[in-house]
C-alpha cells in the first residue's frame, strides 16, 4: 500500500492507505480525529466537512491521494481550546441538540465567515444550506453564524 504524507492540524502524518481511500476514514481510523464525522459518504449531508487550504470540503469525497501536499484542518485544529469565535457562539446560541452535524456545520461556518465576515441572513442561510441538521436546529445556526460575524 502507498504512503502518503498528510498535513493536518499543521502536523504531518505518514499514513498508509489505499489511493482512493476517502480522507474520513484516514482521519477518524488511523488519526483518531473521530470529530468529522460520517453522515451519507456521497458529500449530501456535510457532517464530514473539514477545511483543505482554507476552503469547507467534504472529507468522504475527498480521495487520500489528492489530499497530500494541501493543509487539512479538522474541528480539533480549528482553536486551541475550542474558543473560534464560531465555537463560542455555538456554545452561547446553545446551538446542539443531538450534536452529530455540529463539527460539520461549524467547519463550514467559519471557512464562510473567513470568505463574508458580514454577511447578510440570506447569505448564511445559502452559506450553511449544504449541512443538514437532522433536529433541525436551522435557526439556531443561522442565529450562531451571525453572532460570530460581529
Ligand atoms: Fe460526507 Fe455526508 S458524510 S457529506
Amino acid at each position: 500500500m502507498p504512503t502518503f504524507n498528510l498535513k493536518i492540524n499543521n502536523e504531518t502524518h505518514a499514513v498508509e492507505a489505499d489511493m482512493d481511500t476517502p480522507l474520513l476514514w484516514v482521519l477518524r481510523d488511523q488519526i483518531n480525529l473521530v470529530g468529522t464525522k460520517y453522515g451519507c459518504g456521497i458529500g449530501q449531508c456535510g457532517a464530514c466537512t473539514v477545511h483543505v487550504d482554507g476552503v469547507a470540503t467534504r472529507s468522504c469525497l475527498l480521495q487520500i491521494s489528492q489530499a497530500e501536499g494541501l493543509n487539512i484542518t479538522t474541528i480539533e485544529g480549528l482553536s486551541e481550546n475550542g474558543n473560534h469565535p464560531v465555537q463560542e457562539a455555538w456554545k452561547d446560541i446553545d446551538v446542539p441538540q443531538c450534536g452529530y452535524c455540529q463539527s460539520g456545520q461549524i467547519m463550514t461556518a467559519s471557512a464562510f465567515l473567513k470568505r463574508n465576515p458580514s454577511p447578510s441572513s440570506s447569505e448564511i442561510r445559502n452559506a450553511m444550506h449544504g449541512n443538514i441538521c437532522r433536529c433541525a436546529s436551522y435557526n439556531s445556526i443561522e442565529k450562531a453564524v451571525k453572532v460570530a460575524s460581529e
